[in-house]
């Protein structure tokens, strides 16, 4: 399975990489091209060149004298950014523009639902809708390939399967709503260290049936209007000047009509980037201004092939109604019915991964609850870089707890630890020696005064709620973590904690995998309840006191330990450190990217921080932990709940089938504990005779089932063997793979309860 990919074969990939069959599929946006025809032939080449360039930070021009109306842009993916100056970073300083604030990307997807994912798009639609924006900057859906990714928490999962049904139920939510999707970043952009310069080896295969999925399914299946091109290279090529992945596979292949954006800084070239499909260079005019007009007006770029790129953009602006200037902010953005949704997302997004019978939370005699934790407080509706969210309100854990649990138990709150990152603009400033030494001594002081007060404080109470994990500061844009330990000494002080108070509940507010080994082992209960929203306390203290069963399951593998993930264990990350870029367009152009120096006959020790070798090919997450045996401390869809479920009779509908026809597959579910919870029932498939290569399992179905205490329910779930084609990259072309397979039902990758042997042919 594990190949190396030499420089030659990438380039052979790049080259070779046609497009199987041109697509014409009925996107809704074709309906508008004879209008559009008869607009273009009205407007001069400078009409149609200021269309293909950004106005201001966050829009681009449309014709006013045509009557069609500018494209405005709104950051995404988990709240309406607020509104900037025109021209600059600075906040406008409105008061309208507060936003609900929505459990981030990785939280959204441990619902494990489509149709919560069609609700929070909607939701983000109508509130980009009160502030006059035509186009979200979201869904956020590259694979977590590394936890350390510095966006790894508004990306969904490491798996394809369950990031396309949800990238596909957020894109229909956000269209049905009347904005346009831009689905970001196209493609391959699993990390933030050198994002603007690295360039990413992947064989065809890999690329198709796990890095490009979840981008597929929102155009083929979800008619996605827009798609932002990534800052990296992939094989050779910058994202938004590369012919393979816009013109052959989303527009030839997939038959997208729609405009492409360059992310943020992230154009290289005139002719080349409007050849290869880009629509819009954003946020300036560097390659598609008057070098855009120049180019035409030589002929480097034909007329044609401008019409082309304005006819894309038009259909995206007919499709979208304008809402009228003075209708955007007249209402605050953030509204009940939407905080509701970030409520209901945020409920069904945590996951419970330990209890021993700490939980839920005994109020009866009016116990003494100590908090401790700096995330018990902290706002992670911003910090670090990246899109933050001007929200209305957030509730922070401890609001949540105080809320939901009133006088019926006595909370005692301390800090324990200051948390890292504080400051971001401080993380990046280059300090003296001695200012260093000065500051370290001050934190260690601090520290072992936080500390002790929280040893105190838990002595003191019945029960400790530690409140820990990551903030925004730690997983941010621009820059991937140097590990995944919980930061600030959280290890030792819950350790010291234990020492008092051995009764201990460890909630980590995080978006990212951390290393679990100490909170695990000292805990009597574990939760991970994300960057959870507006309602993240709310909804948190709802399962802490059980009014709620957790019905969160991991989107992604815990590891034992961080070197076991195949891009570490295989030298392929982290690539040679060039300090964290924050935009490409400040480093692309002193570094035209990347030339793999460590092409050798051995494995690719990967020192040339501007390569990325993704040999691991599809072993990503649990593909590659299952397949090689490898010990995790929680799997994939991995979690608990307040009572117990048992599976039993596993059927399908036939035992032999053609590659076209649709697997039925049917089990009963019965909850066979006290609470009324919810199950996410997951189906894999095992090749047992394949013809190709194959991970030991794979995602292929899963469904949210919610059951009261005693009750049992058929689940039916469909597979079309369609969707077990492999990408043949001698071909280049989808082939199917006829053999036995075991459909796996169970309630993660580690947890398989039935099994059937079926025969494909
Ligand atoms: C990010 C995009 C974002 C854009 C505009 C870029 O740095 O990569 O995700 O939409 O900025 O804020």
């Amino acid at each position: 399975m594990i190949k190396k990919i030499s420089m030659l074969s990438a380039i052979v990939i790049l080259l070779l990489t046609a497009s199987p069959a041109q697509t014409v599929r009925d996107s809704a946006l074709l309906r508008y091209d004879r209008e559009i025809d008869a607009l273009i032939k009205q407007m001069t080449l400078e009409e149609k060149v200021e269309m293909l360039h950004a106005k201001h930070m966050f829009d681009s021009s449309g014709v006013e004298r045509l009557g069609i109306a500018d494209m405005k842009y709104t950051d995404g993916p988990f709240g309406i950014r607020e509104e900037l100056q025109p021209k600059s970073w600075t906040p406008l300083g409105l008061e309208n523009d507060k936003a609900t604030f929505f459990p981030t990307g990785s939280a959204l997807a441990a619902t494990w639902s489509a149709e919560l994912a069609y609700e929070y798009g909607a939701a983000m639609a109508r509130e980009a809708r009160l502030r006059g924006k035509d186009m979200l900057l979201g869904p956020a859906i590259n694979i977590q390939r590394i936890p350390t990714g510095g966006r790894t928490y508004e990306y969904l999962s490491e798996d394809p399967f369950l990031s396309s049904r949800l990238s596909a139920g957020y894109t229909k939510g956000v269209q049905d709503n009347g904005v346009a999707v831009c689905l970001k970043h196209y493609a391959l952009n699993n990390q933030e260290n050198n994002r603007g310069t690295v360039n990413v080896f992947i064989g065809e295969r890999a690329m198709r049936e796990i890095y490009l999925a979840p981008f597929k399914a929102a155009v083929t299946e979800a008619d996605a209007y827009g798609v932002m091109a990534a800052y990296n290279k992939v094989n050779g090529r910058w994202c938004a000047e590369n012919d393979v992945l816009l013109n052959k596979i989303l527009r030839d292949e997939w038959g997208f009509a729609g405009m492409v954006i360059s992310d943020w800084g992230g154009t290289h070239s005139t002719v080349d980037a409007i050849n290869s499909g880009l629509n819009v260079e954003m946020p300036d005019k560097r390659f598609f201004g008057k070098a855009l007009i120049d180019a035409v007006k030589s002929g480097q770029v034909s007329e044609n092939l401008l019409n082309q790129r304005v006819r894309e953009i038009m259909r995206v602006r007919l499709a979208i109604k304008p809402v009228p200037a003075e209708m955007a902010n007249k209402e605050i953005t953030s509204q009940p019915a939407q905080q509701q949704i970030a409520y209901r997302v945020a409920c069904k997004s945590i996951v419970l991964l330990k209890n021993e019978g700490a939980l839920p939370l005994q109020l009866k005699n009016k116990p003494k609850i100590a908090v401790i934790g700096a995330n018990a407080t902290q706002i992670m509706a911003t910090g670090g870089l990246g899109a933050g969210v001007k929200t209305l309100y957030e509730v922070t854990p401890l609001d949540g707890l105080k809320n939901r649990i009133g006088d019926k138990a006595e909370i005692i709150y301390a800090k324990g630890y200051e948390p890292d990152g504080s400051g971001s603009a401080n993380r990046f400033r280059k300090r003296s020696p001695e200012e260093i030494e000065k500051e370290n001594r001050e934190k260690e002081i601090t520290a072992q005064k936080l500390a002790i007060e929280a040893v105190d404080a838990a002595a003191k109470a019945n029960t400790v709620v530690f409140i820990g994990g990551n903030n925004r500061a730690v997983e941010t844009e621009g820059k991937d973590r140097d590990d995944i330990f919980l930061p600030s000494g959280q290890d030792d002080l819950i350790r010291k904690i234990a020492e008092v108070n051995p009764n201990i509940v460890t909630v980590l507010v995080s978006g990212a995998p951390n290393d679990l080994n100490v909170v695990k082992s000292v805990s009597k209960a574990l939760l991970i309840s994300w960057f959870n929203g507006s309602e993240g306390g709310n909804a948190l203290a709802d399962v802490l006191i059980g009014k709620i069963s957790p019905s969160g399951r991991l989107p992604f593998t815990l590891p034992a330990k961080l070197q076991d993930l195949p891009a570490y264990a295989l030298g392929n990350y982290p690539q040679g450190r060039k300090g964290s870029d924050i935009f490409a367009s400040l480093v692309s152009q002193t570094n035209p990217g990347g030339k793999p120096e460590a092409e050798t006959a051995g494995n690719p020790v990967n020192s040339d921080p501007n390569t990325a070798m993704y040999s691991e090919e599809s072993l990503v997450g649990y593909r590659w932990f299952d397949t090689r045996k490898t010990p995790v401390m929680y799997p994939f869809g991995y979690g608990l709940t307040y009572t117990t479920f048992k599976y039993a009779t596993l059927s399908t509908n036939k035992t032999t089938y053609g590659k076209n026809d649709t697997i039925a597959i049917a089990f009963n579910l019965k909850n066979t504990g006290a609470a009324a919870a919810e199950e996410v029932a997951q189906v894999y498939v095992h090749r047992i005779n394949p013809s190709v290569e194959w991970p030991y399992k794979e995602l292929k179905a899963f469904s949210r089932v919610e059951l009261n205490p005693g009750k049992s329910k058929v689940v039916a779930l469909e597979i079309p063997v369609k969707s077990l084609q492999y990408w043949n990259d001698k071909r280049h072309a989808w082939d199917d793979d006829l053999c036995d397979i075991e459909i796996l039902v169970g309630a993660s990758a580690g947890d398989i309860k039935l099994r059937k042997t079926i025969h494909l042919r």
